[in-house]
């Protein structure tokens, strides 16, 4: 008989007994919730986990039931494929669903243009994609995958998102200045196709080379220079309380505030809420 499948591990007594035993981690491992698992990062590519829980958190809280999430920067699709397994957890977990794309030019970086684009680190051509083809069948549907220049196909997706079903997540992973820069352009469109806050997952922010007059962090401080109303800043939410307190992916979550927003401009008509209430609606934005 599997120990872990005994009952007694499911009242909070054996729980203590075990946990004592073998860790909190450990026992979480083999035993704990989904939630359990992404506070300790036991879930595969913790930072898209935490980043698209963030989103369907945040979309439940504001009454949505559907949240897009973005890829910029595919490859050979491993973190869209990751996205697709993470989005049906999520979506048992929280009742909302997730809609994903993926943009890529297919045949990997384009043409570098300067000191910007780190060309000391990339050179155009790499991380090409193989055949798009054999990728979008291993997706099964469950992504969409969206081929060319980002210059050229951020602006007609933004004409794809809709209101019921706004941006909430984004990873920039195309490593250079010029990519992110196409890739914040979909930050442009009406407030509406946007949660108020949206979680993002910068790559390319932690290596030797990283600063801010270049690459990903150079096309956020230029960004924020010329949309105040919607900057984006690290997620001040982490660690917080969460189990694990030093991951190295915390430096690399930000969030897009959308100033703009409505729900950030007036209170939501939704009844007035006592301290205790309160606790309990915000406890999954903590
Ligand atoms: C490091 S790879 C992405 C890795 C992938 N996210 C993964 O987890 O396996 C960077 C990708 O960004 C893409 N890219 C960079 N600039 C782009 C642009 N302007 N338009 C479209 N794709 C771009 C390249 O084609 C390359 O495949």
């Amino acid at each position: 008989m599997d120990i872990f499948s005994h009952s007694l591990l499911k009242t909070a007594v054996g729980r203590k007994v075990w946990s004592r035993l073998l860790g909190p981690r450990s026992l979480s491992k083999r035993t704990g919730t989904f939630r359990e698992k992404e506070s300790f990062g036991l879930v595969a590519r913790p930072n898209y986990v935490y980043g698209m829980l963030r989103a369907a958190d945040t979309a439940k809280f504001f009454g949505f039931s559907e949240v897009t999430a973005c890829e910029f920067g595919v490859a050979t699709g491993r973190g869209l494929t990751n996205m697709t397994e993470v989005a049906a957890l999520i979506e048992q977990e929280t009742g909302v669903r997730t809609r994903i794309v993926g943009f890529d030019t297919g045949a990997g970086l384009p043409a570098l243009t300067g000191y910007k684009d780190h060309p000391e680190l990339w050179s155009g051509g790499d991380f090409s994609m193989g055949d798009p083809e054999q990728l979008r069948q291993a997706l099964k549907g469950k992504a969409e995958l969206i081929l060319g220049d980002i210059n050229a196909t951020v602006a007609p997706f933004v004409t794809t998102l809709t209101p019921r079903c706004p941006l909430g997540f984004v990873s920039i992973d195309v490593d250079i200045y010029s990519g992110t820069v196409a890739a914040l352009r979909g930050l442009s469109g009406e407030h509406g196709l946007y949660l108020p806050a949206i979680s993002f997952y910068l790559d390319d922010v932690g290596s030797y080379f990283s600063n801010e007059a270049c690459g990903e962090l150079a096309a956020v401080a230029e960004h924020n220079a010329a949309n105040s109303i919607r900057p984006i800043f690290q997620d001040h939410s982490l660690p917080g309380r969460r189990s694990q307190p030093f991951e190295a992916w915390y430096k690399h979550m930000y969030v897009c505030h959308v100033l703009d927003h409505p729900y950030r401009n007036h209170p939501r008509d939704r009844g007035a809420l006592s301290l205790d209430d309160h606790m309990a609606f915000m406890a999954a934005l903590k």
